[in-house]
């Protein structure tokens, strides 16, 4: 079997135990059962100049490779140009986007620089499989150093319109290094379109079918392959969880009301002032739901360098706090907010107890919590999931509530609906989102990316 080598820019060291953001969580499933090389930055800021070689340490069957970036790479790189650019680029925000070439320079050369760290660690039957954002131009810099190994590259989010993707300069120089791959892997149909017509304005390819298309005479295969959870497992967490203390103590603290619940990283894209609003529009219209519900929003701090980000937190916080002293009784605060990190059971026990998940991102690549909160339901009592038309996970949850997160008065309809439903409804749902989960997991979908990677790089199979 040929070594998997990955490639991202977070890589969830054993030794670091950071909490895991969705790329780390699909990911690191695949790499304990197939092992390999996984392989990018430290999560280090290095006071002097930057080593040449990578460090390694290896856990169980896997090798891990990283770097550390300086303070001017962490602010130019990851801050300003990946989160700062592409994130709200890509999720078709382009107002929230600050575009500075010095950022884009060094996002540059950052990707220059892990090609030349990766390429010496490299055997000649490796796969080179890419992950998301932040290293769109690898692909072509580890060509440039004469890597012949078949890439593959998965984007984790979404990725725009090319009408919208124009508001960014340099960005066909983007499109371009990254068809250097020999796949792109999406997780919609809908983002593979946007892909290939931006491939074919901004850079010349020509669309030979649905799935292919030309470049300098090369063939760059491109698919669509929906990110998902290990959902028995998850939902065996789930169960254990809803009897530990923690989660024994949130119920009794709910003293019989219905909990709402959301979950997400604190980002402009999860539609965090939206929520608030659709459900203080809950409050507003049903008043006799009013000291029935609770709202936990849990919303851990990310990316606190990057403005629009601090910004959001000052808006979150100012919304939260009005609409507990606008609505809120002596005896009942309707929105509990956390914004530090909580452990990922805590979370599981947490969705099991919830008669509503509530997952309304304005946009999302998939949305793995949308999965994680079925998973976690008691099949004889389950909740219900409200979840936006703008997840990618929509396109396979369609049991689901879908509601425009953008729509304070369809929100809070469709809470209502959810938190009034009845035992017979809440169950058909349930069972028509889990058997859209059951049979799937991370290490399936990467082995199916693999394969295609395989298949999309063997002269044989080409030839057939
Ligand atoms: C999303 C992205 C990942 C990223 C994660 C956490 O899931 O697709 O690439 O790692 O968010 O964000 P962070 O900036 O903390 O790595």
């Amino acid at each position: 079997m040929n070594r998997l080598v990955v490639v991202s820019n977070r890589v969830p060291l054993p030794s670091s135990g950071q909490q895991a953001g969705g790329l780390a969580v699909a990911l690191d499933g695949l790499m304990e059962k197939r092992g390999g090389l996984w392989f990018g930055w430290s999560g280090s800021i290095s006071d002097g100049p930057t080593a040449a070689l990578a460090r390694v340490e290896s856990a169980g069957a896997v090798d891990y490779a990283t770097v550390d970036l300086t303070q001017e790479e962490h602010d130019r790189y990851y801050n300003n140009f990946s989160n700062g650019v592409l994130w709200p680029l890509l999720h078709t925000m382009p107002e929230l986007m600050r575009f500075d070439r010095r950022d884009a320079r060094v996002y540059q050369d950052v990707n220059s620089r892990l090609a030349a760290s990766l390429q010496p660690l490299l055997r000649p039957s490796d796969l080179i499989w890419v992950h998301d954002y932040h290293l769109l131009l690898l692909p072509a810099a580890l060509r440039a150093r004469g890597v012949k190994n078949p890439i593959g590259f998965f984007l984790h989010i979404p990725f725009a319109s090319p009408d919208v993707l124009g508001a960014a300069p340099e960005v066909a120089g983007l499109v371009r290094d990254l068809l250097a791959a020999d796949l792109i892997g999406f997780q919609t149909d809908n983002d593979m379109a946007n892909f290939a017509a931006a491939a074919q304005c901004l850079a010349g390819a020509v669309r030979v079918s649905s799935s292919a298309l030309m470049v300098s005479g090369r063939r760059v295969r491109l698919g669509v392959f929906p990110v998902e959870i290990e959902a028995h497992a998850f939902a065996r967490m789930a169960a254990e969880m809803e009897r530990a203390e923690g989660c024994e103590r949130l119920r009794r603290s709910l003293q019989g009301q219905r909990l709402i619940l959301g979950i997400d990283r604190l980002d402009p894209t999860k539609g965090l002032i939206q929520r608030l609003a659709g459900y203080r529009r809950l409050l507003e219209k049903h008043e006799d739901l009013r000291r029935r519900v609770t709202m936990l929003q849990i919303a851990p701090v990310s990316r606190k360098d990057v403005g629009s980000y601090q910004k959001l937190r000052g808006t979150l916080d100012h919304d939260a706090g009005e609409l507990n002293a606008d609505l809120g009784e002596a005896d009942w605060v309707p929105l509990r907010m956390i914004s530090r990190a909580t452990v990922r059971p805590a979370v599981a026990g947490y969705m099991r107890l919830a008669r509503v998940g509530l997952v309304t991102p304005l946009r999302d690549g998939m949305n793995l919590v949308a999965k994680e909160y079925v998973a976690a339901q008691n099949p004889q009592d389950p909740g219900v999931l409200v979840l936006s038309r703008f997840a990618g996970a929509a396109r396979q949850m369609d049991a689901a509530l879908l509601v425009n997160p953008h729509d304070a008065d369809a929100m809070a309809d469709a809470l209502d609906t959810a938190l009034r439903m009845d035992l017979a409804e809440r169950q058909a749902r349930w069972r028509a989102l889990w058997a859209a989960i059951e049979h799937r997991s991370p290490v399936i979908w990467g082995r199916s990316f693999v394969a295609t990677l395989l298949r999309a790089t063997d002269p044989e199979a080409r030839a057939r």
